[in-house]
């Protein structure tokens, strides 16, 4: 599903701090629409499969709360950390672990659950260090792609919508540890942009 911008005003919602508005882009409904048709798609393809849900903490909490909802059949989880953006809207383009799984991938059918696919280097990262782990299979899950800010050579199997190249929040998506519990995933505008970093 490709979404365009659309050219409605910013709104200022309760959380929005000074100088910070958010527009919806793509309302609840939407998602929750698209989750049911991902996960239709994924035991598809997974039939008998015990599906290894690894999210990346912290964006991809929300999604693959109501993917897994969604999928049936058996389901397991497990999450790690690695470095963000922190207080920018711009990737330092290094990647860290902060923290790794806690149980052995080897063998099992594992989804790799992510909020957004940006410049892709940290999907390029974890697929490089999950593949030396000896999964059955490995594939990977976003819900949003802004492809035209990809650098890395990576690709989802499964992708929600790809979306214009602008901050988005909501659904799980933060700016510096805010807006994560907006149902929909909304655009973030300043009135005056933070200096790059
Ligand atoms: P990448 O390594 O550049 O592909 O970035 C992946 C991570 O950057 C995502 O998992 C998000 O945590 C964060 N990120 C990228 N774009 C956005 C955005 O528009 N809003 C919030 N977080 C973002």
């Amino acid at each position: 599903m490709v979404l365009k911008r659309k050219r409605n005003a910013g709104r200022s919602r309760p959380g929005n701090r000074p100088g910070e508005s958010t527009r919806v882009l793509i309302s609840r409904a939407r998602v929750r629409q698209r989750v049911r048709q991902m996960a239709r798609q994924i035991r598809r393809d997974f039939p008998d499969d015990t599906l290894h849900l690894v999210g990346v903490l912290k964006g991809s909490v929300l999604f693959l709360a109501d993917l897994a909802r969604e999928l049936g059949g058996e389901v397991s989880f497990d999450f790690l950390s690695v470095s963000s953006y922190g207080k920018s809207t711009h990737t330092s383009g290094e990647v860290k672990l902060i923290k790794d799984l806690d149980v052995s991938i080897e063998s099992r059918t594992v989804l790799v659950v992510e909020d957004i696919l940006d410049t892709g280097l940290t999907l390029k990262y974890l697929l490089r260090l999950f593949e030396e782990r000896k999964p059955k299979h490995l594939r990977v899950v976003v819900l949003l792609d802004k492809f035209e800010r990809r650098i890395a050579d990576v690709h989802a199997d499964y992708t929600g919508f790809t979306i214009p190249n602008e901050f988005v929040v909501g659904y799980g998506l933060d700016f510096d540890e805010r807006y994560r519990n907006l149902p929909d995933v909304c655009i973030l505008q300043f009135a005056q942009r933070p200096a790059k970093k």
